[in-house]
This record gives structure tokens, C-alpha cells and sequence, in this order.
């Protein structure tokens, strides 16, 4: 093997290649396991190319393994999956394939490995290694695959205007490998994206939102974002985050470039967390701000309330970019409203109510929002960016201090609805919200202590207010 495979890999593939040579069907490793395997990176799925029925080669490996794994398999894509535990395997027959103009549905025909790798993607991802008897482990290069990877390079095997055009979604992945492999794209393939994107259009929302994601689970998302500006696509994809680029002048004052500014406090998120939902956060952070741009003699340019409209616009990106309709998006609205409140407190008012507030605010979420917080602090005035680390640090060992004094987290007021109700002998109302209301303000704002006596006595006051009397 030219390639470095566990003896659990070794023993499946020896395995292949006993049905492969029972059928006199020769077959291949080929795609991004060799690619990864080559790179050193992680794998978990392999692509196995056969000449011949890729559906049948796969019924016979699974007759020979014990217990005999289930195969699944598409007739009209002529492909077939097998998963054995730590390996994913997929069966295809080596075809030459054409695409209709309009769609990404591929017209299949049988082909010979030639004509297979030619068809593929990027010749980092036309690498085959043969599984056959006669030359098993060899490295099959027929698009220079190894210099590619040597050099960083992604480029496509063909002419880039037709392995793009046969499939559009291409144009994303080179995006995606460029930024997740650190490559760059040949400038001969760049420019073919930049000729074709328009193609992108026929390209279904969720395999896009399926790379943008790859892209922004990179260590570093933001290449993956200028690339996608840079070659058009993202006017046609994303058009509102490329509202944020640039900045204005009016009378010599200018305001910063929220593009750049938003990428870096991406890629600062980056170094901190992989939660792919703590980044869409961060690139969204200030989505709002060119809707909220004002500019005064007195202050300057202003982006007031950005962080409220901002998270509004939350739930539209998410369904636009097909992403989940759930507590995920949720988190990343409440990332988006309170990003500027830990950093928006001074020193003067850091006091146990500001801080109780934020926690309650905040809740078991209030971790996620200090990182926000402090990969948000990328001013170019190295004054402005130590006293903000300065106020962020205080703020920090603020909270730690008020959460291990009051418990906050995943705090409730000690009297609950159900309480209220029971006391007074009341179906749910209004009444109910008035007194619970105040009950937590007081609390939160430090007038009685956080404790069932003082918010019993504190609902009394509040009910005999409303004409409220206890019946128990
Ligand atoms: N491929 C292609 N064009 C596509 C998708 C895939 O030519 N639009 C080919 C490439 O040779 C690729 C292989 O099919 O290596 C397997 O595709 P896939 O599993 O989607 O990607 P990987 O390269 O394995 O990488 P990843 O798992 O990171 O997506």
C-alpha cells in the first residue's frame, strides 16, 4: 500500500479485492480517502470504484463478512453503501457521466477508470489506488494528484469550465477544500467559477448551506468568505452579509469595514470553540448593522439597536440558507441580542444587579456569549482593545463571583406561578405575570435577598395591591 491503512482498513479492503477478483470486476480506492489518507488526515468513509456493476460487487464484499452487513443501494445512481463499524464503504461503477444543462441530475453511462477520474472534481480527488491482484497498494496518478497536494494546489482534471459546468456544486467545493486543506485555487479554476457562477443557481440550497457549513467548521472560516466574495458567488448566496463591506465617509469621519471586521471576530471564535453555532453566531453578530446605520454631526456614525433587529433577522437567514428551525437558531438569536452587554458594561456599573442581570439574561448560555463577547474586541487602536480586554476581565471574574454568590444559572424566582395561583385561588391570568414580575425584578435588582420568605412576603405586597387575597 502506498498508503498508511490500519490493519482493520487492510482487512476490508483484502476483502474487496477477494469479491473483486470473484467477479473479475477490477476496482479501486479512489476520492477523498486516498486524498485524506495522503494528507494525514482523519477518514471515515471510503469510495470504491469498480468496472463493472458497483451494486453487485457490494453484494458479494458483504457475503463475506460475518455478521453479513446490510447493503444499501439506489438502482438509478447505480450506487451501493455498506457500513462496517469505522468505515463507511460506497460502490460505484466507473462511468462517464454528462450532465443536462439545467440540472445536476447526471445522465449514466459505464466508462473506463480513465474516463471516471477525468470526470471527477479536482485531481487531488482523482487519486485511485488499485485493489486488483496484480498490482494491489499501487498509486494511480493520472492528473499530477500528488503535485497538487505537494504544491496546495486545487485544480480541476479538465478544462474547469466543463468539470464545473457538469456540476455546479464544484465551484463550492474548491471554496471549501481551499479553506479546510489551507490550498489555493489555481487561477485558471478560480477564474472559471468567477465566468460560471452563475450556474450556482441550479445548485439545491441545502448542498451549498452543506459546504458553507464544511467551510465555516475550517480553522480559519474566513479564507473560505473572501473566496466566496471574491468569485461572485457570495452576491448570489449570501447578499446580505456582502452589505456589510466597506465603509463610508462623511466629513472625514468613516466607520470601520463590518466585512472584515465580522470575518475576524469569526476566525477569533475559531480558535476557541468548534461549535459550528457559536460561529454562524459570530458572523451574524452584526448582520443588522448596515440596516441600522446613521450618521450625526454629534455622534458620528451609529448603529443603534443593531443587536435587536439583528436577531430578528436571525430566523429569515436560517430559512433562506435551509439551516435548522430550532433551539440552535434560537441560541444564535440570543448570542446576536446580547453580544454588546457584557463588554457595554463600565465600570461604574458593574454592580451585582447588572451582572445578576446578564446572568439571568443570559442563562446557561452566558459562556457561549463571553467568547462571543471577546473574539468581538478586534479594534485596530491597541489603546481601545486593552481597556476593552481590561473591562471584559473584570466582567468575567464579575460573574464568576455573583454566579457562585447567588446561584443564578438556570435561575427561576423562588415563587413560582403555580404558587401564585394556588395562594389566591386563581386561573392563569394576567395578575399572575404582574406579580411574578416583580418578584424577579426585586431580586434580580438586589431589594430582597433571593429566598422563598422575602418573595412570599413581596407577593403578599404586590397581591393586596391588586385586591388580591390569599384563600389558603
Ligand atoms: N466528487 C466529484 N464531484 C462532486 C462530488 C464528489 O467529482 N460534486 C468525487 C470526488 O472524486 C470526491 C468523491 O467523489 O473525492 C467523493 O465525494 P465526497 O464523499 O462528497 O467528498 P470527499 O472528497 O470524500 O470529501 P468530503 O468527505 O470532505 O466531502
Amino acid at each position: 500500500m502506498q498508503i498508511q491503512c490500519t490493519d482493520k482498513e487492510l482487512f476490508i479492503f483484502n476483502k474487496i479485492a477477494k469479491a473483486s477478483k470473484a467477479l473479475s470486476m477490477p476496482c479501486y480506492l479512489i476520492g477523498g480517502f486516498v486524498r485524506d489518507k495522503l494528507l494525514d488526515r482523519e477518514t471515515k468513509d471510503a469510495d470504491i470504484v469498480c468496472i463493472g456493476d458497483g451494486i453487485r460487487l457490494a453484494h458479494t464484499v458483504a457475503e463475506l463478512f460475518n455478521p453479513k452487513p446490510p447493503v444499501a443501494f439506489f438502482k438509478n445512481f447505480g450506487t451501493a453503501q455498506i457500513k462496517i463499524p469505522g468505515l463507511d464503504i460506497e460502490f460505484v461503477g466507473a462511468r462517464k457521466e454528462s450532465y443536462a444543462e439545467h440540472s445536476r441530475k447526471p445522465s449514466v453511462e459505464t466508462g473506463t477508470l480513465e474516463e471516471d477520474t477525468s470526470r471527477r472534481d479536482f485531481t487531488i480527488n482523482a487519486l485511485a489506488i488499485s485493489l486488483n491482484e496484480n498490482d494491489f497498494g499501487d498509486l494511480l496518478d493520472p492528473f499530477n494528484g500528488i503535485e497538487h497536494l505537494e504544491q496546495k494546489i486545487i485544480q480541476t482534471p479538465l478544462e474547469p469550465i466543463k468539470t464545473f459546468s457538469d456540476d455546479p456544486l464544484r465551484m463550492m467545493r474548491a471554496i471549501r477544500f481551499a479553506t479546510q486543506l489551507g490550498f489555493t485555487i489555481e487561477a485558471n479554476t478560480f477564474n472559471a467559477i468567477k465566468t460560471d457562477v452563475e450556474r450556482i443557481k441550479i445548485v439545491s440550497q441545502e448542498r451549498i448551506t452543506d459546504e458553507l457549513n464544511k467551510i465555516m467548521l475550517a480553522s480559519k472560516p474566513s479564507v473560505g468568505w473572501y473566496l466566496l466574495r471574491d468569485s461572485g458567488l457570495l452576491e448570489i448566496i449570501f447578499p446580505l452579509l456582502l452589505q456589510l463591506q466597506g465603509a463610508e465617509y462623511i466629513d472625514g469621519v468613516g466607520h470601520k469595514d463590518n466585512f472584515s471586521h465580522t470575518l475576524q471576530v469569526l476566525d477569533n471564535i475559531a480558535t476557541n470553540t468548534n461549535d459550528l453555532w457559536l460561529r454562524w453566531a459570530a458572523l451574524l453578530h452584526d448582520i443588522a448593522k448596515p440596516a441600522t446605520k446613521r450618521f450625526s454631526k454629534e455622534e458620528g456614525w451609529t448603529f443603534h439597536g443593531h443587536e435587536v433587529v439583528g436577531a430578528r433577522m436571525v430566523p429569515k437567514i436560517f430559512t433562506k440558507l435551509k439551516l435548522p428551525q430550532n433551539e440552535k437558531m434560537r441560541l444564535v438569536q440570543k448570542l446576536v441580542a446580547l453580544h454588546l452587554r457584557p463588554i457595554s458594561l463600565t465600570k461604574e456599573n458593574i454592580t451585582d444587579s447588572a451582572i445578576r442581570r446578564l446572568l439571568f439574561d443570559a442563562g446557561e448560555d452566558i459562556d457561549a456569549l463571553m467568547l462571543l463577547c471577546n473574539a468581538d474586541i478586534t479594534s485596530k487602536n491597541r489603546a481601545k482593545v486593552k481597556r476593552y480586554l481590561a473591562n471584559f476581565e473584570i466582567v468575567r471574574k464579575r460573574l464568576i463571583e455573583v454566579e457562585e454568590k447567588d446561584k443564578m444559572r438556570n435561575w427561576q424566582p423562588p415563587i413560582t406561578g403555580e404558587i401564585i395561583m394556588q395562594t389566591f385561588g386563581l386561573p392563569p391570568g394576567r395578575n399572575i405575570g404582574i406579580i411574578k414580575d416583580a418578584i424577579r425584578e426585586a431580586i434580580l435588582d438586589g431589594e430582597i435577598p433571593n429566598e422563598y420568605e422575602a418573595a412570599y412576603e413581596l407577593m403578599l405586597k404586590n397581591a393586596a395591591r391588586l385586591d388580591l387575597k390569599p384563600v389558603i
